[in-house]
């Protein structure tokens, strides 16, 4: 199996660039965000501060998550219903951040990552991938830019929903998840010293997708002259 790891900070592009680079392979891409967001959620369905750990670990034993592939787009099951929509609100993206800093949630959340591995190729995305999740992974990719950059393109999405934004809001929201994605103990989001930087400030989506493309083309002609 082919694993192709991208980590890198919130909104650098990574989701949209797997997701299309994944369907033009016809590997499966798998947005582990969106795993840590489907605990989140379920914390602040149950009423639990997502910064407490001992009430966040004993919770875990009535978490059920599951992910589903529709036509190459992920789904998330939480308990058995579809969360997917329901989990890309700022107060779940702030509690996914918090949950994500708890060593019982990580190691929950692991098994799952690495079996879909096991079975598929995959392009999977997060924080960790590339230095825990799968370390050997064949590609390791760390996708970033400015915080000014993130925030703009998050600006734009929320935009082209019909919705207001406030740019200074969001900035502000994007410099604190980094710090804390960056800061805590545990597989804290750092650049795999393997993986490749690309820095997405000043490419557009093609080139960056393109870029990601050539690193797979090239890894996967090296392994079959190998055989
Ligand atoms: O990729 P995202 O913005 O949907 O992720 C939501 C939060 O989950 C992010 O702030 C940190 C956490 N996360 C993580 O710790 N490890 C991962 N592999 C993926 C996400």
């Amino acid at each position: 199996m082919i694993a192709v790891a991208i980590d890198g900070p919130a909104g650098a592009g990574k989701s949209s660039i797997a997701r299309k680079t994944a369907k033009e392979i016809e590997f499966i891409y798998v947005d582990t965000g969106a795993l840590y967001r489907a605990v989140g959620l379920h914390m602040l369905n149950c009423g639990i501060v997502p910064e407490d750990q001992q009430a966040v670990s004993a919770e875990l034993a009535h978490v059920d998550i599951s992910l589903e592939f529709k036509d190459g787009d992920q789904r998330v099951l939480l308990c058995g219903q579809d969360v997917t929509d329901l989990i890309r609100t700022s107060d779940v993206s702030r509690a996914s951040s918090q949950v994500s800093a708890i060593p019982e949630v990580r190691a929950f959340l692991l098994a799952l990552q690495t079996k879909l591995a096991e079975k598929n190729h995959v392009i999977m995305d997060g924080r960790d991938i590339g230095t825990v999740v799968l370390p050997n992974a064949q590609v390791k990719v760390f996708l970033t830019a400015t915080p000014q950059e993130r925030a703009r393109r998050r600006m734009q999405q929320i935009e082209e929903k019909g919705q207001k934004a406030d740019f200074d809001t969001i900035l502000r929201e994007i410099q604190e998840r980094d710090y804390r994605d960056t800061h805590r103990e545990i597989a804290p989001l750092i650049p795999a010293a393997d993986a490749v930087v690309i820095d997405t400030t000043n490419l557009t989506m093609q080139q960056a997708s393109d870029m990601l493309k050539q690193l797979i083309v090239k890894q996967i002609d090296s392994d079959k002259n190998s055989h």
